[in-house]
């Protein structure tokens, strides 16, 4: 099968198309024919060992043999191991790799069920919104998940008011639909050239980063989530209420499978959508890679592998 191997650590041009075996199930796992996968932030994190502690993991000096990026994926099942229940062939399905990665291939094997809270070693695999494309749906597991947790993790409640900082990004566009869906009245800050895309999404205000600092504002809020990591508790604790929370991604949430459940079950609602801001072919991994790096990407970065 065609894979993008991770040859070595830092610039995009490490990454090569090879041709590796196709992987066999096993007992309880699925083999699943990848349609779309995604570049995601952490798979950039990983290629530029950003933190040093990703080659403790993936390879200390070089990257370990046939190490493939991509934390995200959808297709179909094409085989399942002998112990496999809940699944079955012809499934179509999206899943989060977790650490074990994989997800920039043709054709990945995942077991079917992980143990509550360990995604780290296990990624999590559910069945595929029927409203959504396989590009759409490869970039909603890594992006809709930290920012589901993380809103719930500040207890977001009905008129409470919420800032955004990084809108436009992968969490951004994610935490403002879910914000939205508990009822907040929610702030985005972004550059000018993404209020459009901010307020479709559901934003009340918004805020030119470019041009004003939101930690200025005269306005408090009862949670300030720095989506984008630019900010930092000590700038915004004085536009914080008394109670007010301050979130960013610093620390990783434990994913289960009834939080992909509940985002397919939005999805499905038409309560919540992935923003694709392009899609790439696998042979294009070098360039979307260079896309992602710009920290510049609206919303999320799809690799269409099969085109239907
Ligand atoms: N995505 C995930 O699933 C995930 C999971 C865990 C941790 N994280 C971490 O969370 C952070 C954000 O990830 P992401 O994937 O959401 O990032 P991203 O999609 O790459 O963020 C890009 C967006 O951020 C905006 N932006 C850039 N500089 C900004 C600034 N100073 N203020 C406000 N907005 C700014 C850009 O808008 P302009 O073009 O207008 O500048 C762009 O739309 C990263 O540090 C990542 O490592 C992400």
């Amino acid at each position: 099968m065609k894979a993008v191997i991770c040859t070595k650590y830092g610039s995009p041009e490490g990454l090569q198309i090879r041709d590796i075996d196709k992987p066999i199930p096993k007992k309880d796992e699925l083999l699943i024919k990848i349609f779309a996968t995604s570049v995601h932030i952490g798979d950039t994190r990983i290629r530029k060992v950003d933190p040093f502690l990703v080659r403790l993991v993936y390879g200390l000096f070089k990257p370990r043999k046939d190490l493939i990026l991509g934390l995200e994926i959808s297709g179909i099942i094409e085989s399942i191991g002998s112990d496999v229940k809940s699944f079955k062939v012809g499934d179509e399905v999206f899943a989060f790799t977790g650490f074990r990665l994989g997800g920039n291939a043709e054709y990945i094997c995942l077991p079917e069920k992980s143990a509550e809270g360990t995604h780290e070693k296990k990624g999590l695999i559910t069945l595929k919104p029927d409203n959504l494309s396989f590009e759409e749906a490869a970039v909603v597991p890594s992006g809709g998940l930290t920012a589901l947790k993380n809103l719930q993790k500040a207890d977001i409640k009905k008129d409470q008011k919420i800032l955004i900082n990084g809108a436009s990004g992968s969490l951004g566009t994610y935490a403002i639909q879910l914000a939205k869906y508990y009822g907040a009245e929610v702030t985005g800050v972004c550059s000018q050239s993404n209020f459009e895309l901010v307020k479709s999404l559901g934003a009340d205000h918004v805020i030119d980063y470019t041009k004003e600092d939101f930690t200025d504002s005269t306005n408090k809020y009862d949670i300030v989530y720095d989506a984008v990591m630019k900010s930092k508790y000590s700038h915004c604790k004085k536009i914080l209420t008394e109670n007010g929370v301050f979130l960013n991604n610093s620390r990783l949430s434990k994913f289960t499978e009834n939080d992909m459940l509940f985002l397919k079950d939005l999805i499905e609602k038409n309560k919540l959508r992935p923003v694709i801001d392009r899609i790439y072919t696998l042979d294009e991994i070098v360039n979307a890679h260079k896309h992602v790096d710009t920290g510049h990407k609206k919303g999320n970065v799809a690799i269409s592998i099969v085109q239907i």
